[in-house]
């Protein structure tokens, strides 16, 4: 841990602090003229795999930004690689991976020893560390397993996951096995962040919001639990974030992440109240509100605020990633906006 009494870090431990920390996910990306000069001559994978690189965009947006909280850059995806699934990135289609799973042999072979390979993630954030010291935290992060699951056994974005559901249902225990398989490299690949100097580590669901919570509880909360508890056992902050989560809130918290993020098609401390206001939350901007007028973006924030203020444990942020024409004003703005907003109102 670089900065353990940094006003974020103590947010994640819902400790009293004298103002509301923000950050923003996808902070560094194409939306910033900085990182589209560096993509001109690198590709996304080359940057995540050079640390100088992958050090320099994540140090740029979080210091042209003025945010509390700098998260390394890398991409959820990397860990396929080392479990034998290469991908690639396809201009206007994202992700794609070249071989989906699609049997239980496919799952059978997938490697789990290979972790150590991704250290480039890590000599990246000691790179980020040296340089901000205990004057900005770092965070790391990683997919949850079924997110990362969805990506390898549909090969790319879906809209109903019914390669993924499918094997869901039709063969369980090919799907936990996977889920296992994941949890042992991510683990891994986590706790070497967090031996590098991260701060927390973040864990990616992005897509766990089209289960229902049965299908939740039956096939993805046992295997989530175990990983968030290996990530806690490195002692920093888990944060967990999903989108469409409403109904799966609750169910959520029982993997024991501290801090919970939430998107925004619910008032933050709606989703806080379904919580039982047990530990910290993270959220819920939506980020299509960066391309509103300043009025319209400011009243926005201080509605959020406002229905936070006086309780430990917020954390501000949009409640998904900046999309990529989004205006940098805007985000320079808000993140000000939210430091100066919240000294005035944050009870300690
Ligand atoms: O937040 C940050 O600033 C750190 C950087 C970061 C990236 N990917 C870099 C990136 C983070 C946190 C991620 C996580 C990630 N990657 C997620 C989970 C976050 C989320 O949005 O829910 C997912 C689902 C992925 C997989 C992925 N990577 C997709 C689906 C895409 C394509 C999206 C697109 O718009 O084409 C990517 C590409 C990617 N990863 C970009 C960035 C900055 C796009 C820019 C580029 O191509 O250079």
């Amino acid at each position: 841990m670089a900065a353990p009494d940094s006003l974020f870090v103590r947010a994640c431990k819902a400790q009293p602090a004298d103002a509301v920390p923000v950050w923003f996910m996808r902070q560094a990306g194409r939306y910033m003229a900085e990182y589209r000069a560096v993509r001109k001559s690198h590709s996304l994978i080359e940057i995540c795999k050079k640390p100088e690189m992958a050090a320099e965009v994540t140090i740029t947006a979080a210091e042209a930004l003025g945010v509390d909280a700098a998260i390394i850059f890398a991409d959820l995806l990397l860990p396929l690689e080392v479990m034998g699934l290469p991908f690639h990135f396809e201009a206007g289609e994202g992700p794609v991976i070249e071989k989906p799973l699609r049997t239980e042999q496919d799952i059978a072979v997938l490697q789990t020893h290979r972790a150590a390979e991704l250290g480039y993630v890590a000599d990246a954030i000691r790179k980020v560390c040296a340089h901000f010291g205990s004057r900005l935290p770092v965070i790391g992060f990683c997919g949850a397993p079924f997110t990362l699951a969805s990506y390898m056994i549909e090969g790319g974005s879906s809209r109903n996951y019914l390669h993924a559901k499918t094997m869901m249902y039709n063969s369980p225990r090919a799907w936990d096995e996977l889920l296992r398989k994941l949890v042992t490299v991510v683990a891994e690949y986590s706790a070497e962040q967090v031996r590098a100097g991260a701060d927390a580590i973040q864990v990616f669901d992005s897509w766990v919001g089209c289960l229902s919570v049965e299908d939740y509880r039956r096939y993805v909360l046992p295997r989530t639990t175990e990983l968030v508890h290996a990530l806690k056992n490195t002692g920093v902050p888990v944060i967990y974030f999903g989108t469409d989560t409403a109904t799966l809130l609750p169910a959520m918290k029982e993997t024991g992440a501290d801090v919970i993020g939430v998107d925004w098609r619910m008032p933050i401390d709606e989703g806080w109240r379904r919580l039982d206001f047990q530990g910290a939350v993270q959220g819920n901007l939506d980020p299509a509100l960066l391309f509103a007028d300043w009025k319209e973006l400011k009243a926005s924030a201080e509605r959020i605020l406002q229905s936070t203020a006086g309780r430990p444990g917020h954390i501000f942020n949009l409640g998904h990633g900046i999309l990529p024409e989004t205006p940098v004003e805007n985000v320079k703005n808000l993140a000000r906006f939210v430091q100066e907003y919240s000294v005035k109102t944050v009870r300690t």
